[in-house]
């Protein structure tokens, strides 16, 4: 017995580890407070034994040369929706584990179940686990979105068994979970949604999803306050995140990927929310741009990028006199902080001064962005409203302010320009060093922001 106790001590140790209840961070030593999402008292010893002691070295599989391993495991296969496929780099991957994350009601089931329907629709068996719905909610909101595929079953439970066992025994192409956060594992005692839950619910699932080359799509709900055990912490544990969000006052959802293990996550779909499910909008400048007022004052249109894909938004800029008290920032859409570097520039650079003046920025249309190529659009904007003279109508202006008032390259102009190109838009003011954009569009090359101020009023002097 001595024997065996005195190898292990030899050997290296058994190392626990901490890992926080709320976010799912791990630590090498107990801490009070969790260093990475401040909670207190969220951090608890995790026992791991080190792959090491687990064997000794007697048995286990060889290792095999990379270069024999083909990759057709990995080839994804499409959702028919473009917009999710674009997102997902082809489709969906099987044996993958997909998380879909989102504020309620934001309109992941919409999305999933519009998904499944689709890959129902060529003949693929598809399980949708509803742990939320009924299965007469889910029929009544399929049958809303178009033809109901017979391929497409829903499985009305919370139980992770049972789960396990149709997976097992069906074998579908694809697996819905709808949401994470109520599915029940019976042996662990904590409520469902709770941190052991979800993340033993999800790395079970990983290794139904790989040892049966199912795909698997989670829903998984994002809460502002925290109380449910948010998507963050599967983050690692599964292949793929997208998130799923957007402006419930407008129609308008986007889906990004914050992970991707197969592919680049920079791409962005766009959907609009209708009376019959969620429809791509292969085209989303042109609901950015569609109400524009073209002869106001305080509008600037902007090429910005969201992932890869060039979009063109309205900047618009309100500055009002406040002489009885304080001044007010305002910024929709965009970051304050933007804002107030545009102001800051504005102020010791070209002498526009903003104090005791109420100054309120915002996107128009719902969109949001933190492109840096936004700045001199917000500058422009503002001395447009200031000076209440409007800009071309043709004009769209793109270039990053440095601190001393210097105009830097955006990333991807040349993609921006032709956007702009392609949507109608005849002139750009633009960096110095801007690449040439397509023929046709006029280019006004300005090294500095006063330049580019100048540059702009003598382009809205001709034109208007
Ligand atoms: P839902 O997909 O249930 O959101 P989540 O699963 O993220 O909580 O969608 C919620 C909203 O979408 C709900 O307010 C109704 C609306 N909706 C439509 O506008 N059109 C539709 O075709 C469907 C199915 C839902
Ligand atoms: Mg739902």
């Amino acid at each position: 017995m001595s024997h065996g106790l005195r190898r292990v001590s030899g050997m290296a140790k058994i190392r626990p580890v901490y890992i926080c209840n709320a976010c799912g961070g791990e630590f090498p030593n107990w801490m009070g407070r969790c260093q990475s999402c401040g909670g207190w008292a969220t951090v608890d010893e995790q026992p791991v034994i080190p792959s090491a002691l687990r064997n000794n070295g007697v048995g286990g599989e060889a290792s095999e040369a990379l270069c024999s391993i083909d990759d057709v495991g990995s080839v994804p296969i499409p959702t028919g929706l473009d917009e999710v496929d674009r997102v997902l780099g082809g489709g969906l991957v099987p044996g993958s584990v997909t998380l879909l994350s989102g504020e309620p009601g934001i309109g992941k089931s919409t999305l999933t179940l519009q998904v499944a329907m689709s890959i129902a629709s060529s003949g693929s068996k598809v399980v949708l686990v509803s742990g939320e719905e009924a299965p007469t909610q889910v029929a009544a909101r399929a049958r809303r979105l178009g033809a109901v595929p017979p391929a497409l079953s829903v499985l009305d439970t919370t139980s992770f068994d049972a789960v396990s066992a149709m997976i097992s025994r069906e074998l579908p192409q694809l697996v819905v979970v709808d949401s994470i956060q109520t599915v029940r594992i019976v042996d662990l005692d904590s409520a469902p949604g709770s941190v052991s839950q979800v993340r033993e619910v999800a790395s079970r699932l990983v290794n139904l999803a790989k040892g049966f080359g199912v795909s698997v799509l989670l829903v998984g709900h994002v809460t502002k306050d925290g109380a449910l055990a948010g998507p963050r912490l599967l983050e690692h544990v599964v292949d793929t995140v997208l998130s799923f969000n957007g402006d419930r006052s407008t129609e308008l959802r986007f889906l990004r990927s914050v992970k991707h293990r197969f592919g680049p996550t920079a791409d962005v779909g766009v959907f609009e929310m209708t009376g019959v499910g969620l429809q791509p909008l292969a085209d989303p400048s042109r609901w950015f741009l569609a109400d524009r007022a073209v002869d106001a004052s305080g509008s600037v249109i902007v090429p910005v990028l969201d992932g890869h894909r060039p979009v063109l938004v309205e900047v618009q800029a309100l500055v009002g006199e406040r002489r009885d008290q304080p001044a007010h920032l305002g910024a929709q859409g965009l970051s304050a902080s933007r804002l107030r570097l545009v102001l800051a520039v504005l102020e010791r650079r070209a002498g526009h001064r903003w104090d005791g003046r109420d100054v309120f920025t915002s996107l128009a249309g719902g969109a949001r962005s933190d492109d840096p190529g936004l700045d001199l659009g917000v500058a422009l904007a503002l001395l447009s409203a200031g000076t209440d003279r409007p800009l071309p109508p043709d004009l769209v202006v793109c270039g990053e302010i440095g601190l001393a008032g210097e105009l830097r390259l955006p990333a991807q102009l040349d993609r921006r320009l032709q956007e702009a190109y392609r949507l109608g838009f005849r002139q750009a003011v633009v960096p110095l060093n801007s690449p040439e954009g397509p023929t046709g569009l006029h280019l006004h090359r300005c090294s500095t922001m006063v330049d580019a101020l100048a540059s702009s009023r003598l382009v809205a002097s001709t034109a208007v």
